[in-house]
């Protein structure tokens, strides 16, 4: 029973997660850097966890799009694609983005992994040469089917649709169908969130309609710029089959020391309009050559500017480098993560970022850790105090650290980090009314109450430590900033998730440090004016 295994908690102990490959004709915006710093925080919380985990992410330099953008820069191909990637390169580097390896479908290793998988489905008679003709957008880089078009147009690119009649190879996607629709019923979290994988249903439908077939070839005398066919020196392999092969040449597909331990724990993030490729071509191109589809493809929506999506063709991109120069790039980030509900689209605007900055970062976690860090300095003489007895408030504080322990594990593994962004939210939230009902600014001048001093500033530290371990994976500078504030520089190196964010963890004595404020409040015109909670000082 080759695809029967059950999908439960992560025995192994191996993660894999690849964000899709980008295409070098354009440099990176805010959508491309939606997926790759989704991506990098999901996996920087699975190494939390201690498992072993490859982040694969990187370029696809192949096809027509390319050929194109060449042409008009007045250069090969070639070097168009060597420009991009190392773009894309230089900036997923200067944004701290944690991946393993950065794939060039270009690579040595790629082609031949291309070349030797094309030759196994050739040699196993699942891919015919045949006449076709059909309305193909180079925009999605394929042919379009009804359900592509509106008016004519193709729905994402806008633009009309070119009639080709062509000789090409073609695998038969369709031989699998029927095995593909009981796999996405029998495993319905496989395709998520659900929305998507009745997609893929209905385009299963629509596709056996169609035939089942996919063209996997171009001929040389179109397109010279891919990977040759091993059978057919006249021509290249379609840009799809080749791009979707680098998840598995990326971690030593077929024999490399870790493939399968990765293989059998893969995870791809795709947005919505790529979800075609990976939920009907993709398992097919497997299943022919045996191998297990991946645990999870999650999908997502569209980052939209003035509710049209943000994109290269339309020219309306965000630069996650402007991004950072103004409000620095963790901000931007968590901006990211937080207004997107996974699968839905999201509307950027400069409005909106500057709001959550300011009521999020600055008045809620921000606040927290000044109100905790200038009191600690002020009551305890700068160390983490003794605490004493645990009260109902303490208790209430306590919970809230276990829910949101609980709550983002579940939430980061179910690919909801908004949600997840929420419980630890909570958590600040729950602590900063605590503060608010102990008011310890007031109870160090009150005899009767000046004994409950440490233990609210302990309690509030403890928190803090539990909040910080917790966004570790969304804000990694501003976490070990919070950790080393507390005088706990090097928890992020020693922590393993859920036990090291247990209650209790944080040593009485703690050298803490006040420092300046880790997420400034940004003074803008139109920006609603959230009030500032710090009555403590
Ligand atoms: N090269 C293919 C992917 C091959 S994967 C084997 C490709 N490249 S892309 O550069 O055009 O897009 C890469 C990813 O960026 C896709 O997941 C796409 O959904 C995402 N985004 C591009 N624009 C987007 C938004 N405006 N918003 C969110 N993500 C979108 O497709």
């Amino acid at each position: 029973m080759p695809f029967g295994w059950q999908w439960g908690a992560d025995m192994s102990g191996y993660f894999y997660l690849t964000t899709p490959i980008y295409y070098v004709n354009a440099e990176a915006h805010i959508g491309h850097t939606y997926t790759t710093v989704l991506c990098d925080t999901i996996v920087r919380y699975r190494r939390l966890c201690g498992d072993t985990c490859f982040f694969l992410t990187g370029s696809d330099e192949h096809g027509e799009k390319v050929l194109e953008v060449a042409r008009r820069r007045g250069e090969s191909p070639a070097q168009t694609a060597e420009y991009f990637s190392n773009s894309f390169l230089r900036v997923w580097e200067e944004i701290g983005i944690s991946h393993d390896r950065f794939i060039r479908t270009t690579d040595a290793d790629h082609k031949q992994v291309v070349q030797q998988i094309l030759q196994r489905v050739y040699d196993e008679g699942e891919i015919r040469f045949k006449e076709y003709e059909g309305l193909y957008c180079v925009g999605c880089e394929r042919f379009l089917t009804d359900r592509d078009m509106l008016d004519g147009l193709c729905r994402d690119h806008e633009r009309a649709p070119e009639p080709r009649t062509e000789a090409n190879y073609f695998f038969d996607m369709g031989a699998h169908f029927s095995w593909l629709r009981d796999y996405i019923e029998q495993n319905p979290d496989f395709i998520r969130p659900e929305r998507y994988k009745n997609e893929v249903l209905a385009m299963l439908d629509e596709e056996t309609g169609l035939g089942g077939e996919l063209c996997i070839s171009r001929p040389k005398s179109r397109l010279d710029w891919g990977i040759e066919l091993p059978f057919d020196t006249d021509y290249v392999c379609y840009v799809w089959f080749d791009a979707l092969i680098n998840y598995l040449t990326g971690i030593g597909y077929p024999d490399g020391p870790h493939f399968q331990d990765y293989w059998s724990n893969c995870e791809h993030v795709v947005g919505k309009d790529i979800l075609k490729p990976h939920g009907v071509f993709w398992p097919t191109m497997l299943r022919a050559i045996g191998l297990e589809p991946p645990r999870h493809v999650s999908v997502h929506g569209y980052w939209n500017v003035d509710d049209r999506k943000v994109s290269k063709s339309l020219g309306n991109m965000i630069d996650p480098l402007i991004m950072r120069e103004k409000y620095g790039f963790e901000a931007f980030r968590y901006f990211l993560l937080r207004d997107m509900v996974f699968g839905q689209d999201s509307n950027f605007s400069e409005d909106a970022l500057v709001r959550r900055i300011n009521a999020d970062l600055a008045n809620n976690i921000g606040n927290l850790v000044s109100r905790t860090l200038n009191m600690t300095g002020r009551f305890a003489g700068g160390l983490v105090p003794e605490p004493g007895a645990i009260e109902i408030p303490e208790r209430e504080v306590i919970d809230a650290a276990a829910t949101a322990v609980a709550e983002v594990d579940l939430r980061m593994r179910g690919m909801r980090p908004q949600r997840a962004l929420e419980s630890i939210l909570a958590l600040v939230d729950a602590t900063n009314r605590y503060l608010e009902l102990r008011e310890p600014w007031k109870a160090a001048k009150d005899p009767e109450l000046a004994d409950t001093v440490s233990t609210t500033l302990h309690t509030c530290c403890e928190s803090l430590r539990i909040v910080a371990l917790l966004l570790a994976a969304f804000l990694p500078v501003a976490a070990a900033e919070i950790l080393d504030r507390l005088g706990l520089g090097d928890a992020l190196e020693t922590a393993v998730l859920p036990a090291s964010a247990e209650w209790g963890g944080i040593p009485v004595g703690s050298p803490t440090r006040k420092g300046k404020p880790l997420f400034p409040r940004i003074e803008t015109a139109g920006a609603e004016d959230a009030e500032s909670k710090d009555g403590a000082d």
